[in-house]
């Protein structure tokens, strides 16, 4: 419509701020491994217990993520050997390590959902994360964005082991997203009657960790 003073501009339709996990449904990225079809983002648990809270808070990531993002949990963790440059090498290469070296080469992110055991990251996932380093400059983790979330008994949430785990995945070549950063403690008592599942916070918390992870890999595609 015009007038004697120009054209009446409509009004604008104010909304509230989006959270980044909203802003992210629905968008659909085009990623640095090309695909077009969203953000992958394989998940490494640091326990192998079959009643792992850590597992189950693994796959929260799964069932809650955004839309166009992708989460996987990588599994067979606890069959990968202990890591030996004697049998990394395309002749000798165990199966296991292989599997996950291309599990994670094919994902975007990685997220690593782990306790404390005795002050730092159990050795599985310390061990997983060697072979993702390797070859030197060329491992499976390189330049990924990693980020590190996880359940432990103690007040502190196995802060340790999530610090330690960013540390190593640093020296790994990985890209620690720095910012996410959810260590729920208290395990035993907070989780005596209620699964993590049941836990509005704690789904809350993974969910926003996944978004802000997946939202990561968008700002370097
Ligand atoms: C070998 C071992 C060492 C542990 N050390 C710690 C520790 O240093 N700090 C802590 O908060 N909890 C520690 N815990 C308790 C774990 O945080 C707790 O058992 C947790 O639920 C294990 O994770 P999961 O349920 O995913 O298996 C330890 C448990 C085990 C088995």
């Amino acid at each position: 419509m015009e007038t004697d003073r120009g054209p009446v501009m409509p009004s604008i339709e104010r909304r509230p701020l989006q959270k980044l996990s909203d802003i992210l449904e629905g968008i659909i990225m085009v990623t640095k491994n090309g695909t077009s079809n969203g953000v992958k983002v394989a998940v490494l648990v640091g326990s192998l217990r079959a009643d792992s809270l850590n597992r189950e808070l693994a796959e929260i990531a799964v069932a809650n993520a955004p839309q166009g993002v992708d989460v996987s949990i990588v599994d067979g963790l606890g069959h990968v050997p202990f890591y030996s440059e004697d049998v990394d090498s395309p002749s000798g290469l165990p199966a296991p390590a292989g599997e996950l070296r291309a599990a994670v080469e094919a994902a975007d992110a990685l997220l690593l959902v782990t306790p404390e055991y005795n002050g730092t990251l159990p050795a599985v996932l310390k061990n997983a994360i060697d072979w993702l380093s390797r070859p030197f400059g060329e491992g499976a983790i390189k330049d990924k964005p990693v980020a590190v979330v996880g359940i432990a008994a103690g007040q502190y949430g196995g802060t340790w082991a999530h610090d330690d785990a960013r540390r190593s995945v640093g020296v790994a070549g990985g890209r620690v997203v720095e910012k996410i950063a959810v260590s729920i403690g208290g395990a035993y008592q907070r989780f005596a009657e209620n699964r993590p599942a049941d836990d509005a916070e704690a789904v809350t918390q993974v969910r926003e960790a996944v978004a802000s992870l997946a939202g990561s890999v968008a700002l370097v595609a």
